[in-house]
This record gives structure tokens, C-alpha cells and sequence, in this order.
């Protein structure tokens, strides 16, 4: 069945009519099911997906974690997190009853076979009330250190395939994939040693975003763009993830991770080499992935001894932000008091082919920042001649992709300003999302798209494991040349834009950093 699902522009018209296939009939079953992943993220987005009818008539999830909840307790954790995280008051009474009946829950231990045999009963039965037709998506939503001893159980338990040809059982994976390249390797092995590589789904929320979707749509359907998207036009590209939060409950985690692993080395990595990729063939996850890897095989290592040349990490310490005093970053809970874990970091990048030789692409990650604000901003080359009085001081051409939030993109150009002299100044031509498809326009979570997707059996928006192993390869020689100075961190107060070195880091290179 085909449902319409239809784009509405500001004033209500209809704009562009989408044919959205449901999901086929399914049971999600979520390892974690009592954590915060669940409900912050998970349920609603499975009950917005129901709202919008585009979950099957036959589906159902079942939770799977170690507390000892019934169904009506897991429903009514779930229904608490509805109201926090998702729609709040927007949620129907009726459309909470259907779908709150599709939520079941079984307590077990995650390392146990006697747990997964009441797992497969359990399933069993849901598929003879719900209709769900044997097909499966795993959800581990649960700590890292758990995905092998799930996935080698749930191969023990035989619930890794399904005994007939039809429908489907798939496995969906969190980051992280691993650490570094060694725990990467054994990740994708022992869950390769279970599950065939096309059953597997990783996600990086990031490829769920529609901003970032829309990169994918900016660059392959607009013909105007790809001839100037390469080192003959472009000066440098500049990607920016800048937040305003702190490490939030997360200090533990966060301490032995640092910034680079937790967003530089994932998010950072697939969004510029959805930039930098090549045409794919055609628009299938494989061809699609296959550029995406191309691009990691490309970006230049940078040996241990010249980390200190090509990055730069910080530190946050005391400050304000929005206002407001914040700890420093060795002062939240669960950081070690002497820690030298970066939550801020530039680097300068090369991609060694023929479309981006000598273009370089700086990234700057950090927390604690002055304002939340992903951004990709392409910036061209200076006019080859100057005419104006003071055009040398005019900023040349800059796309602004703006991911998060205002979201929309901008391109900054030269215009003259009204009067009887001939003097410039920069403008922009300026894309909304919310004017131009309505003020919803990206509300909905990545994780809708990507269950959806999961459920669809697309996998174009998930990471294959070679480019998970590929990113961590890349990443292994900064990591090395870090552990050999663990120090060499600069600090700067909550609420500025990093150490002042990260100015002179790209002032070098006569180049500065956009401030979105
Ligand atoms: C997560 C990181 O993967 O991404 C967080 O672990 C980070 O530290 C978050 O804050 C950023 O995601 P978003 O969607 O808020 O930009």
C-alpha cells in the first residue's frame, strides 16, 4: 500500500505530494528497553511513526532489559517518556491505546540462554496476536560493552535468522563501533560471525537528520552546483559542530571518550564525506555507501609526529553560557578532577583525490561553545580580479548549510549597495526550511527516519562496516600521536569559541572561522 504524505508550504498549500510506503509488518524488540535511550528517543519516535500510519497494522515491540517491569509498567515508563521528549499535549487518547497495546515487555539477563529462549515464546506468541509474521528489527539500545554477548546469544538462541525464505531479521547497532580500530575490528567480526553484513543497521543519528539528507539532495539534484564543487573553485570547506551543553550526565562516558571520538571521528567524518563523495551511480545504499568509503580511503593520514600541526584540542574550563555560570569541565560529576579529556577540537584535513587536492577541510567540534550550531559552509575562491574600491575586503562567496538549528542554506555574495558610489557589501540569499515547507518541517527525530528505514529494509542512511573500520584507520594516527602528549590540551572558558590558539590555527593559513 502507497499512503500520500504531503509537504505543506506556509500558507497551506500543498506543495509536493511523497509517496511514503509503510513499514511491513514487524516486531522491534529493544535491548535497553528500561533506559533513557528508550524513551527519549525510541518510543516516540515509534508513536509518531504510528500518528503518521506509518507503522504496519501488524506490529509490535517488545522490550527486553534486566528490571523487572510488567507490560503495564514498560507502557506506562513509555507513556512518560511520550510526554516528555515528544508531542506532550499533542498526544490522541485513542491513538495512545492502540499503540500502547502493541508494547510488551520481558525481563531478562542479557549474557543468560535461558532469557533468550523466553524471548523466542515470547515472540513467538506476539507474532500469533499482532500478526507480525516472524519478521524482526533488534534493537541494542543498551552500553556498548553489551552488543557481542547479545548478538553471539541471539545467534545461540537461532533468533539471528529466520528458518523460512521470507521477511526478515535485522540487527540495530549504536555507536559507538567501537573505540579505536582494534575494537572496531572485533565488533564488526563477532557480529559479522552472527549476522550477515545486510541484516546489519549502524546508526549515526546524524544520516537520519533531514538537513542532512538534503545535502544528498542539494548536490545530485541541482546541476548548477556539481561543476564548481571541487578544488578549482572551492578555497576550503568549514565544518562546524558547535554546542552550548556541557557533558550532561555523561561525565563517566564522556572522560574516557573526549569530543573526538564521541562526535569528530563519527558525525563530523559522514557528514563530510557525504560533501566530498562522488555521484553514485544511482541512488542506492550501496553505490551511495561505496563513494562515502571512497572519501575515508582518500582523507590523508596524519602521522603521530605532526598531530600538533594539523589539530588542536581544548578543554572547557569555568564560564557563562546563555547567562549563565557553568563548572568547568574537570568540575562535573564523574570527571576525573585532573582529566585531560578534550571537549573541544579543530583540524585540517586533506583529501588526496583529484576533486579536492590542496582543498583543505577544517573541522571544529566543541561543548560548552557560545552557540548551538552545525554547520557546513563551502567557501569559494576570491573574483580572479577586483574592480571596487574596497572589494578586497568583501567576504568571497560563502554556501552556508545550515544542519542545526535555522535550519535552511545561505549563499553570501557581493552586491552593491544603493547610492551614487560604487561600494559593496556582502548579502545573502537565504534559504528557511520554515518558510518554505511550514514550521514543522524538520521537527520530526532522526530516529523516525531511521526505525522507519530499519523496518523498510533501506540502508542507504547507516554505516557499513568497512567505513566504520576505515573512519577508525584514519583516525588511529591522531589518536597515537595524542597518547604521546596527553597534556597538550588548551583550556578556554565555557561560552567562548576554544582556546585562542584555534584562531591562530586557521589565521596561519590566512583563512578564518566563520562565527554562525
Ligand atoms: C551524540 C554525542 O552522538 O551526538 C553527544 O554523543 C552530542 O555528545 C550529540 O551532544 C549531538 O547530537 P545532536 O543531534 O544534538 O547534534
Amino acid at each position: 500500500m502507497a499512503l500520500d504524505v504531503s509537504v505543506a508550504t506556509r500558507d497551506g498549500e500543498i506543495l509536493v505530494p511523497v509517496q511514503q510506503r509503510p513499514a511491513p509488518p514487524c516486531v522491534i524488540v529493544i535491548f535497553g528497553a528500561s533506559g533513557d535511550l528508550t524513551h527519549r528517543k525510541l518510543i516516540p519516535a515509534l508513536f509518531d511513526l504510528f500518528q503518521s500510519g506509518l507503522l504496519s497494522k501488524h506490529f509490535a515491540v517488545l522490550g527486553f532489559s534486566r528490571s523487572p517491569l510488567s507490560n503495564e509498567d514498560f507502557r506506562r515508563t513509555a507513556r512518560d517518556g511520550l510526554e516528555h521528549f515528544a508531542a506532550g499535549d499533542n498526544i490522541s487518547e485513542q491513538a495512545w491505546q492502540e499503540f500502547s497495546s502493541c508494547l510488551h515487555y520481558t525481563a531478562g539477563q542479557f549474557d543468560e540462554p535461558g532469557s533468550y529462549h523466553t524471548l523466542r515464546e515470547r515472540l513467538e506468541k506476539i507474532d500469533a496476536a499482532h500478526g507480525t509474521q516472524g519478521n524482526r528489527v533488534f534493537y541494542l539500545a543498551t552500553p556498548p560493552e553489551l552488543f557481542k554477548v547479545i548478538s553471539a546469544q541471539l545467534g545461540d538462541a537461532k533468533l539471528n535468522q529466520r528458518r523460512d525464505e521470507h521477511g526478515f531479521v535485522r540487527l540495530v547497532i549504536e555507536k559507538p563501533f567501537g573505540v579505536d580500530l582494534e575494537t572496531a575490528l572485533e565488533l564488526n567480526k563477532s557480529v559479522q560471525s552472527v549476522f550477515q553484513e545486510h541484516q546489519v543497521y549502524r546508526i549515526d543519528h546524524y544520516l537520519g537528520k533531514e538537513t542532512v539528507q538534503n545535502l544528498l539532495a542539494f548536490r545530485l539534484a541541482n546541476g548548477i552546483f556539481e561543476p564548481i564543487w571541487n578544488r578549482n573553485f572551492v578555497d576550503h570547506v568549514q565544518l562546524t559542530v558547535a554546542e552550548t551543553v556541557g557533558v550532561e550526565r555523561r561525565g563517566g562516558y564522556y572522560d574516557e571518550i573526549g569530543a573526538f571520538r564521541d562526535v569528530v571521528e563519527n558525525h563530523m567524518l559522514q557528514l563530510l564525506s557525504i560533501v566530498a563523495m562522488e555521484p553514485p551511480v544511482v541512488f542506492e545504499a550501496e553505490p551511495v555507501r561505496d563513494e562515502k568509503l571512497k572519501v575515508l580511503k582518500a582523507l590523508r593520514r596524519i602521522p603521530p609526529e605532526q598531530v600538533g600541526e594539523y589539530t588542536l584540542r581544548g578543554q572547557y574550563t569555568s564560564g557563562k553560557v546563555a547567562g549563565q555560570p557553568v563548572s568547568s569541565y574537570r568540575g562535573e560529576e564523574k570527571v576525573a578532577p585532573g582529566s585531560w579529556t578534550e571537549t573541544f577540537v579543530v583540524m585540517r584535513l586533506q583529501i588526496d583525490n583529484w576533486r579536492w587536492a590542496g582543498t583543505p577541510f577544517y573541522l571544529r567540534h566543541g561543548k560548552r561553545l557560545p552557540t548551538r550550531a552545525t554547520e557546513i559552509a563551502i567557501q569559494f575562491k576570491r573574483a580572479p580580479q577586483m574592480f571596487f574600491p574596497g572589494e578586497e575586503r568583501l567576504e568571497p562567496n560563502v554556501l552556508a548549510m545550515r544542519i542545526q538549528p535555522d535550519e535552511g542554506i545561505s549563499l553570501r555574495f557581493g552586491a552593491k549597495v544603493p547610492g551614487p558610489t560604487m561600494q559593496l557589501q556582502e548579502v545573502d540569499m537565504n534559504f528557511l526550511y520554515g518558510s518554505s515547507f511550514g514550521p514543522n518541517a524538520v521537527a520530526s527525530d532522526a530516529y523516525e527516519r531511521l526505525l522507519l528505514d530499519a523496518m523498510l529494509g533501506d540502508r542507504t542512511l547507516f554505516t557499513r562496516a568497512d567505513e566504520v573500520e576505515e573512519a577508525w584507520k584514519w583516525a588511529e594516527d591522531i589518536q597515537e600521536g595524542w597518547s604521546q602528549r596527553p597534556n597538550n590540551v588548551q583550556f578556554y572558558p565555557a561560552g567562548t569559541w576554544g582556546p585562542s590558539w584555534a584562531d591562530a590555527f586557521i589565521e596561519r593559513d590566512g583563512r578564518q572561522w566563520r562565527r554562525p
